[in-house]
């Protein structure tokens, strides 16, 4: 099966300070990979790594076919676009409508046609299960319906893998473990899903591989 992440002794800094040391991993479709790690441990470092928000400085890497050592600014926006990213603060436009939001992604993203990306809308929306929710605003919806959407936005360009940073840091213990089964549902699809939490109560819902940040090295458990 394909690698869709390989990261070969790398190091991650932020301002020149090692926070995570000589990482090698390899990351296959279908993968549910949780990075598990308390506050300050390199979870986020590790992610902005991966979506080229943080330059790769030494070893090498490879995420969807692209080198990230002496990635060009320019090749950032079509990494972009083989990633989904999901944020702990959805990061939805208030003042527009559910419709509007993904509407929004897509042509930014290259979408025109406006039946196709109608039907777009209702298709990812149904794998939220938020169908009929296009003309809500986000302050009509509940913290997960609202990442819903988010989750929504992020599977529009059918992206091989998604990145979930703290995905349920806002919500509470119930709806946290609805949005976990949605992205191990999402992972089942045949995409890849990092889910990042310092969440012990979501991290114990179920098994799966684990990447483990601690003392500035990732543990690697099946
Ligand atoms: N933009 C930044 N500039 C400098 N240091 C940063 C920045 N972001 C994070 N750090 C530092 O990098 C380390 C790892 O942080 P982070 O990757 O955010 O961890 P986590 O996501 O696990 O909480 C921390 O010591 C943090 O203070
Ligand atoms: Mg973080």
């Amino acid at each position: 099966m394909q690698n869709l992440i390989k990261f070969n002794g790398v190091t991650v800094f932020q301002d020149e300070r090692p926070v995570v040391g000589n990482l090698s991993i390899e990351v296959k479709q279908g993968e549910f990979i949780y990075l598990l790690g308390k506050t300050g441990s390199g979870k986020s470092s590790f992610l902005k790594t991966i979506y080229g928000d943080l330059a790769l400085t030494n070893g090498t890497a490879n995420v969807c076919g692209f080198n990230l050592l002496n990635l060009k600014p320019s090749e950032i926006p079509f990494l972009r676009r083989k990633l989904g990213i999901v944020f702990q603060d959805f990061q939805l436009l208030s003042d527009r409508s559910i419709y509007e939001n993904l509407k929004f992604v897509m042509k930014a993203t290259g979408w025109k046609d406006e039946p196709k990306i109608k039907t777009r809308i209702t298709e990812v929306l149904q794998k939220v299960n938020l169908e009929g929710k296009e003309t809500k605003k986000p302050h009509e919806l509940s913290g997960g319906e609202q990442q819903r959407v988010s989750i929504a936005r992020a599977l529009v360009n059918e992206p091989d893998l998604i990145l979930a940073d703290e995905p349920t840091g806002n919500l509470d213990p119930e709806t946290s473990e609805e949005i976990l089964k949605l992205f191990k549902q999402i992972s089942e699809s045949g995409r890849a899903v990092l889910f990042a939490t310092h969440d012990m109560l979501v991290y114990n819902k179920f098994k799966s591989r684990t990447l483990l940040f601690e003392n500035g090295r990732i543990e690697d458990k099946a």
